[in-house]
Parts: C-alpha cells; structure tokens; sequence
C-alpha cells in the first residue's frame, strides 16, 4: 500500500492550522520534552508563568497543577489557541500573538517557556529579545528545540493531515551555540543544559510502529535540546 504524502514543507502557520485538531498525540520528541522540561523547572508556586508558542495548551496543566499565581500563553495559530481555550480549567489569558511581536509590556513573567517552537523562527535573535524582554530580572526561561542532531540525520518534523497525508512542517536547524549567541545578546544567561535521546522511554512509540530495528539505530540520537538560562 503506497501511503500519500506531500513532502514540500509547509510554513508553521499552515502546518499548525491543518494540525491542530490531532496535535495532542504524543510521540518520541514531545514525551522527552515534557520530562526534562519536568526537570528543569523551578518551583511553580506562586508564579507567573508565560507559555509563548503554547500550541493546544498542552503543558498548560503542568503548570496550572504547580500552582502558578499566573498562567498566559500565546500561539500565532488561532486553530492551535482554540484548543487551548476548550481545554480551559482554571483562568488563564490566552492570544494569537507572534513570539517575535509579544503582546507584553517587559519584566512580567517569572517563569517564560518556549517549547518546541525554535525551529520554526528562521532567525532566533528577535526571538530571544522578547522572550528576555518578558521575562523579570532573575526569571527562568526555558527554550526546547528539535535536536540539530535529529534534524542532521534526516528527522523531519512530520504529520498527517485530515485525510490521512503525510505532511512535512518547515523546520531552521539551529545549533546550540546559535541558540546560545542569541539568548546572551538578548541578556540571558545559560544555567543548564539537556538533550534527551532515543532510549527506554520511548521504546513504546517504536514497538507500536513495528520500527524496532530503527529505535536500535537511533538508540542514543538526540531529539530533544533543552536550555535552561537566566534573565
Ligand atoms: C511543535 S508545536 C509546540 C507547541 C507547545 N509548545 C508544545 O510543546 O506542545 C509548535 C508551535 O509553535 C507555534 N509557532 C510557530 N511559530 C511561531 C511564532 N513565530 N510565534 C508564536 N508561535 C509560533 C506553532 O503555531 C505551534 O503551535
């Protein structure tokens, strides 16, 4: 059976827009993401948290169940908002609003999450300086990426559309140092970093595709970049 598929890559706003609705299935990138994010966060209690590129809200509850005093989140999909808003349990502020453009005055946020959303800035330095701009003196600001890595050995970021067609999501490979240049021009200050990698966490998804012969290929690839810094 030939499986369709239109490999052109789509700009993120389309991509988001024909994804939102099976968005929430998880696989290999996002269950890494979620536990080292996991890791890396700080104590939520009493916080204001801002989840820039939040898609469909859903790290949201993490947040929420941390006991943030605040929780807003933007995405530039309104498709991707929509679901974050049906899957509202406690109040929250929700925008369409672009992470290059954020809708903010500066030093709101306490905690500024920017997750798996990297890839789709062609250049992360404006990026970088609303995310800072954001964020108060001494907030965290946590950025994920899809691992360069990954995206070198031919990893795209991929999935099927309404009637079942393989769609491709334009992704801009940048390295850590890129990532790096970018935070400390905008005055944040790298603390941790974690790169999450194919192993016994997610030997589930493989095994449910019958693709184990590829997870013992890409034991140890990473997926995942991770970075803690410091405004
Ligand atoms: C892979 S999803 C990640 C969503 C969410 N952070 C998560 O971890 O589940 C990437 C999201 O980034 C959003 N996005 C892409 N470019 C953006 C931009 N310039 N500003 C804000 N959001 C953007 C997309 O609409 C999409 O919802």
């Amino acid at each position: 059976m030939t499986v369709p598929a239109d490999l052109t890559p789509l700009p993120a706003r389309e991509a988001y827009r024909l994804w939102a609705d099976s968005y929430d299935a998880e696989n290999p990138v996002t269950i890494l993401e979620r536990d080292c994010v996991r890791d890396l966060m700080p104590l939520l209690r009493g916080k204001a948290l801002l989840d820039a590129a939040c898609g469909t809200g859903r790290r949201l509850p993490d947040a929420e169940t941390g006991g943030a005093r605040r929780v807003v989140a933007v995405d530039l999909v309104h498709e991707m908002i929509h679901r974050a808003q049906a899957r509202r349990r406690t109040p929250r502020a929700l925008a369409v609003a672009d992470v290059r453009a954020l809708p903010f005055l500066e030093s709101l946020f306490d905690i500024v999450w920017f997750r798996l959303a990297a890839g789709h800035v062609p250049d992360l330095g404006d990026a970088y300086r609303e995310l800072a701009r954001a964020a108060r003196a001494g907030a965290y600001v946590i950025v994920t990426d899809f691992h360069p890595a990954a995206a070198s050995a031919g990893h795209v970021r991929s999935f099927r559309d309404a009637r079942g067609t393989l769609r491709v999501v334009e992704h801009h490979i940048h390295d850590v140092g890129v990532h790096v240049n970018a935070a400390t021009r905008a005055g944040l200050t790298l603390e941790r970093t974690i790169e999450p990698a194919v192993g016994p966490t997610v030997r589930q998804f493989y095994v449910a595709a019958g693709r184990l012969a590829a997870y013992e290929r890409q034991r140890g690839l990473p997926l995942v970049l991770a970075l803690l810094f410091r405004a």
